[in-house]
Parts: structure tokens; sequence; C-alpha cells
């Protein structure tokens, strides 16, 4: 197997990064309501924690697609290429459960290349733990934004894809973004080409509010912790103890929605923005939708975005859909 890293990235880029990083959190910061983009969440010590809610009981999403994976991935190379397969992951996190997916093509003789795309660096790391060594497999890990990262990917596989988009990343976008963004996925795809979707389903809201508020209080420092990257890279003062989590279902927008909120009247400063940041009492720093789905929906992401659904797989609870889609 040979892993490498496809994008290296340059000081220049490095420097852009922050540079970017910075300018959002002034942007987010200074802005009513105040906001930051969820992709932040992850750097080092967030993919780590990421990895704990995952694992944790009041999460079902992770252990609920996995159940879903391990039923399907045998059928997979029965739908694909027997021969080569290029799979492509945006936002492949710690990648165990795209490991089952590898395993399937691998069984049935496949050979594989698989270039998971994320913009966390980390998780190049933790998915050399979570993807055994086989001679069918190459491994190109790419570290960027989905869409810089597929860009990317354009002139470089030639063989049939599968995009996988799991654990229902596509859920931080709202219903005008997806379709905006799975048009743009399917304009790198060709005729042929499929797409596995993970979609989170509507359930009860007591189930859905436990996974989000996990007894633990993983997904509480999951969130603080970007206060605590603030800090860290653009030199601020957040009193991590001085704010709280707060997640809830949003039954009219039909999205789990994130929020940290200031425990009492503050200021803080944030050197590197040079800034200066009031807080009142209680007020909220919007982090992350994570939008929940009807089968009717995930039929109409389709339709307006040049997919055909080939056949959805579900688990016992019809708590999460696996979509498989080929490219029209
Ligand atoms: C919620 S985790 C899911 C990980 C994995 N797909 C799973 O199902 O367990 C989201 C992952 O996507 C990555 N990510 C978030 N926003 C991204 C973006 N705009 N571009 C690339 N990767 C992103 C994060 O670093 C993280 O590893």
């Amino acid at each position: 197997m040979n892993v490498s890293n496809l994008i290296k990235e340059t000081n220049k880029q490095i420097e852009q990064k922050k540079k970017d990083f910075a300018e959002d959190i002034f942007k987010g910061l200074t802005q009513s309501p105040k906001r930051i983009s969820s992709k932040y969440f992850y750097d080092d010590i967030g993919s780590e924690l990421f990895q704990k809610i995952t694992t944790h009981p009041d999460y079902y999403p992770t252990k609920t697609e996995y159940e879903i994976l391990q039923d399907m991935k045998d059928k997979l190379p029965n739908s694909l290429s027997k021969d080569k397969i290029d799979i492509i992951e945006l936002g492949v996190g710690d990648g165990h459960k795209t490991n089952l997916i590898i395993q399937g093509f691998l069984d049935a003789n496949t050979n594989v290349n698989f270039y998971p795309i994320d913009i966390s660096s980390k998780a190049m790391t933790l998915l050399e733990g979570s993807i055994p060594k086989h001679k069918n497999l190459n491994i190109h890990g790419i570290v960027s934004e989905y869409l810089d990262g597929l860009n990317y990917l354009k002139n470089q596989s030639e063989n049939q894809k599968i995009v996988l988009f799991l654990g229902s990343n596509i859920g931080n976008f709202n219903q005008i973004e997806s379709i905006s963004f799975l048009n743009t996925l399917r304009n790198q795809l060709n005729i042929n080409d499929y797409a596995l979707i993970g979609f989170d389903l509507k359930k009860d809201t007591s189930i859905l509010n436990k996974a989000y508020n996990d007894s633990s209080g993983y997904t509480e420092l999951f969130n603080i912790n970007l206060l605590n990257r603030i800090n860290v890279e653009l030199d601020g003062n957040f009193d991590l103890s001085k704010f709280q989590h707060y997640g809830f279902y949003n039954p009219i927008l039909g999205a789990m929605e994130s929020y940290l909120l200031s425990k009492e009247k503050q200021q803080v400063q944030i050197n590197k923005i040079s800034s200066t940041i009031s807080f009142d009492y209680l007020e909220p720093i919007h982090l992350e939708y994570s939008f929940k789905f009807l089968p009717s929906d995930i039929s109409y992401l389709s339709k307006n975005s040049g997919y055909n659904v080939v056949k959805n797989f579900t688990d016992s609870k019809n708590y999460f859909t696996d979509s498989l889609w080929k490219a029209v």
C-alpha cells in the first residue's frame, strides 16, 4: 500500500489559511448574531474530541451508519467497477466507516485508489490507524476544503469514481447550499460515476437532543474548544468557563442547532485581529446547523442536482440512510 499526501501545503498556503481563519473570526464575531463556521471545529484537539463523541452511547449517527455500511459493503462492488475504482471521500474524519467500503472492494479483488479529502491534517493521521495496509490499496490524502480537493482531483482520477460524503456532513448545508454543492460535485463526475451520501433522518426529538447533548459533556468540550483555538491561534483571552454549550432541535428549520452562550456580560480581547468583542448575558455564538431529512428530501436533492437514486440503504430503526446516486 502506498500512502501519500497529494497536496503538500506550502508556507504561503499555511499563511493564507491563518489569514482566512483570522478574517472569518473577525467577521463572525463582529456581526449580529455572532457566528463561527463549523469547519473550524477540527483542529487536532477538535478532531480527537469528535472521535470521542462518535463512540458515545448517546450519539447514534456513527454507529447507525456503521451498521448500514457493514450490511451494504459487499453489494457495492456488484454495481460498480470490478477491476479498478477510485474512492474519493469528502470530510473523511478517522475513516473507520470508510474502511468497510474499502474492504468490500478489496474482497472483490478490485484495485482501490482512495483519495480522502479533509480540512484537518489530523484526520490523515487518524485514518492510518483505521485502514489496514493492502497490496491493492493506494491512499492519496488531500488536506484541503472539499471543493479545492475535488478540483485538484479533476485531472488525477481516470477510473470509475465513487464519492463518499458520509456522516450526514451534507446536513451542515441548508437546501439551497446543498443543491449548489451537489451540482458542483456532479460537474466533477462522469456519467457512470457514483456518490454515496449519508443522510440523518428526522426522528423523535428526544433522541436528537440526547445525541447533541451527550451525558459525558464531549459535545460541550468540542464546541468550547473553538474558543480555545481562537485563544491559541489568534492570541485571544476567552475564559472558557464563562461559556456554555446549547444544542436543540429547531422544528421550523428541521435542524439541530449548536450555540455557545455567554454566561455573563463580558469582553474578550483577541489580539491578532486587534479587537475587543463584547458579549451580553446569554448572547449566543451560532456554530452549527445539522439538518435532518425525510426520504422525500433525498429524492428532491438528487433530482435537482443531476443524479438518479440507485438505492437507499437504511438501518433497522430508520434513523439514517446512505443513499447511492448515479450521475446522469
Ligand atoms: C462530522 S465529521 C464526519 C467525519 C466522517 N465523515 C464521519 O462520518 O465520521 C466532519 C469531517 O469533515 C471535515 N470537514 C468539515 N468541513 C470541511 C470542509 N469545508 N472541507 C473539508 N473537510 C471538512 C472535518 O475536518 C471532519 O473530519
